[in-house]
Formats: structure tokens, C-alpha cells, sequence
């Protein structure tokens, strides 16, 4: 059964907005020669995604992803952007769920669950982040903690609304450390997401729904990870900075 394949590039907080405009132009000149089998997907910083958008906007497999959004649809709530603002910009994604914003602003899996309904209402879809911390994984209770995190915030969906979200893999430990997970670690939780995915929802379903790996995937190790069967991809921080690397990850996929 196919399925999506997508390499994504999560930029953070980096890069100025001269710097950003030349990073996206590079890789939309370079996305321009490629056939179109794997999507690809920017996600600068929010200040960026309107000119980047428009930047990528005649090719196809382009998309734009924000980094968050808010769980209401508007109000007084200064420096936040609402899931329906990013959807009025003609944004295919946002993503929902980092570490980063799990531990930086305190996301919970209630709140995420309360994000995700207004992104997938507002007609985004969402590339729903989840992944242990080191401690977890070291008491081998990883696959419980990831079904949690699941189980919190995307079980509440119906099986039309599952099929708008992109499950990324990341574990904490392998974030910007240069530890990347082996490639059997990552097939082993991409089969157990895939797996948890059947059994709540269907087979089809889970057979459909892409499973992206992120946590120091590189050029070097891009390869190995993407062969195996249930990795549709990466979710790429620090490697998708550099045009070239990002692009590299793309043509390993
Ligand atoms: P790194 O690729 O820098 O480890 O970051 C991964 C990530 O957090 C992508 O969302």
C-alpha cells in the first residue's frame, strides 16, 4: 500500500529573514529538479512562512509547515498565531507536539490534544511530534510512553481526521546530541506506531499514514534509516540549515 513519503526540515529559531529567503530559494531551485516522489516541507520560523509559502507555491511536492500554533481560533492572547490564521496563509502543515515546546512553554498532552483538533478544524494537517526521553528508553519502557502521547492527544480524532497527521518520530535523546537512533531502534517504533495505529483505527489506515523519524538525521545516516520499511522519511533540524545537506537527505529518501 503507498503511502507518502516526505523529508521535512524544522528550522527552529534560526536564521535571519535574508538568510531564510536565500536557504528556501536554494532548495526550491534545487526541488525543482527532482521528480516529485517525495514531498518536501519548510518550516521556517512564523515571520517567514507567508513569503516562503509564495516562494513555493507552483511545486507541488512543496509544502510549508508552521512550528505551532494556538488551540483557539482568536482572542487576546499577544504573540500567539491561531491554526485558522496559518490556514488563511494556504499552509499545508503545522507541527504540533515538539520537545521543544513540550519543555520550553510546558505542552501537555491535554493541551496538544486541544491544538491538534483546531489545526486538523482549520483544515491543516499536522506533523504530531512524540518520542521518550533517554530514562524512559533506558527502562525499556519507550513503546508504552510513545502510545501514551499518542493515546492523549490524537486518539480523539475520527478516522477521516487521523488521516491528517504525519506521526514524527523523535526521540529526545538523539535531538541535536549527534546520537542518532540505529536504524533498528527506528524501525522498531515506527512498526509499533504503525502497529498501534491498526488497532485503534484500521489497517488502511495505518498503512497510509506516514511515519517520519527526526533526531540527528544527517547525509550520512539518512540513508540507512529511510530503508527501512516503516520510516517514510525525517523530520530534519540542524542538517536542513544547509542547503546542501538537506538536500542530500531528500535524495536519500
Ligand atoms: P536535529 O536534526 O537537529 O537533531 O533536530 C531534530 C528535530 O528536532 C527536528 O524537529
Amino acid at each position: 500500500m503507498s503511502r507518502k513519503l516526505m523529508v521535512a526540515g524544522n528550522w527552529k529559531m534560526n536564521k535571519n529573514l535574508m538568510e531564510a529567503l536565500t536557504l528556501a530559494s536554494q532548495v526550491i531551485t534545487r526541488a525543482k529538479k527532482m521528480s516529485g516522489q517525495v514531498e518536501i516541507v519548510l518550516a521556517p520560523p512564523s515571520p517567514y512562512l507567508h513569503t516562503i509559502n509564495s516562494m513555493s507555491k507552483d511545486l507541488s511536492y512543496v509544502k510549508v509547515a508552521a512550528q505551532d500554533c494556538h488551540h483557539k481560533t482568536s482572542g487576546a492572547f499577544t504573540g500567539d498565531i491561531s491554526a485558522s490564521m496559518l490556514a488563511s496563509m494556504n499552509l499545508a502543515y503545522v507541527i504540533l507536539g515538539h520537545s521543544e515546546r513540550r519543555k520550553h512553554h510546558h505542552e501537555s498532552d491535554v493541551l496538544l490534544a486541544q491544538k491538534v483538533s483546531a489545526a486538523i478544524e482549520a483544515g491543516l494537517s499536522v506533523i504530531f511530534c512524540c518520542g521518550e526521553p533517554l530514562s524512559v528508553r533506558e527502562k525499556k519502557e519507550h513503546e508504552l510512553f510513545v502510545l501514551q502521547q499518542l493515546e492523549a492527544s490524537l486518539w480523539h480524532l475520527d478516522a477521516t481526521q487521523i488521516k491528517q497527521i504525519v506521526v514524527a518520530y523523535e526521540p529526545i535523546w538523539a535531538i541535536g546530541t549527534g546520537q542518532t537512533a540505529t536504524a533498528e531502534q527506528a524501525q522498531e517504533m515506527h512498526a509499533f506506531i504503525r502497529n498501534s495505529i491498526a488497532q485503534k483505527y484500521t489497517q488502511t489506515i495505518a498503512q497510509t499514514t506516514t511515519i517520519l523519524y527526526g533526531g540527528s538525521c544527517n547525509p550520512a545516516n539518512a540513508g540507512a534509516l529511510f530503508a527501512n520499511e516503516d520510516v517514510d522519511g525525517g523530520l530534519v533540524g540542524g542538517a536542513s540549515l544547509k542547503a546542501e545537506q538537506f538536500i542530500q537527505i531528500i535524495q536519500a529518501r
